[in-house]
């Protein structure tokens, strides 16, 4: 199972999925592949923002080695199971993936805790510090529902 993790500029939500979602694969012993990648170019090779490491370490969740990628019309291709955290990046996968775009594989993240109904996990990077615990929190969430949906 190779699994992609996607928000705009990859350096805020989806690295934070990355990580949580590593540490748990890891804990339940699971042969995935947990990767994250953004739809916009803004912030490519940049580490993830100082907040989400933050949120992760107080977790015991290093993500400090992560580097922010773009989503790509390969990105289709290279994994099984693509999650959008919100809907803005949903739409944009669509729209850079073109012909390549196989929305089969593709899942809002939180339609795997509320199924349905098509809630996005809120964008933090212009507010507080708060707003990433609540995000760290929802993610976490997501990410039990996806291994026990998943196995
Ligand atoms: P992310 O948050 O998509 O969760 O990584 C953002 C990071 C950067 C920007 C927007 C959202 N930006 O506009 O630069």
């Amino acid at each position: 199972m190779r699994i992609l993790m996607v928000c705009l500029g990859n350096i805020c939500r989806s690295p934070i999925a990355e990580g949580v979602m590593r540490h748990k694969v890891k804990e339940h012993g699971l042969d995935w592949v947990v990767e994250s990648a953004g739809t916009e170019s803004y912030h490519i090779g940049e580490a993830p923002h100082r907040f989400s490491q933050k949120i992760c370490m107080q977790h015991g969740i290093d993500i400090s080695h992560q580097r922010a990628a773009k989503f790509t019309a390969d990105s289709f291709a290279n994994y099984d199971k693509i999650y959008a955290m919100a809907a803005d990046v949903y739409e944009e996968m669509k729209h850079i993936g073109g012909k390549h775009a196989d929305m089969s594989k593709v899942e809002l993240f939180l339609n795997e805790l509320h199924p349905g109904k098509n809630e996005s996990v809120p964008d933090p990077y212009y507010g507080e510090e708060s707003g990433y615990l609540q995000v760290y929190d929802l993610i976490n969430k997501g990410c039990d529902a996806i291994i026990k949906n998943i196995r």
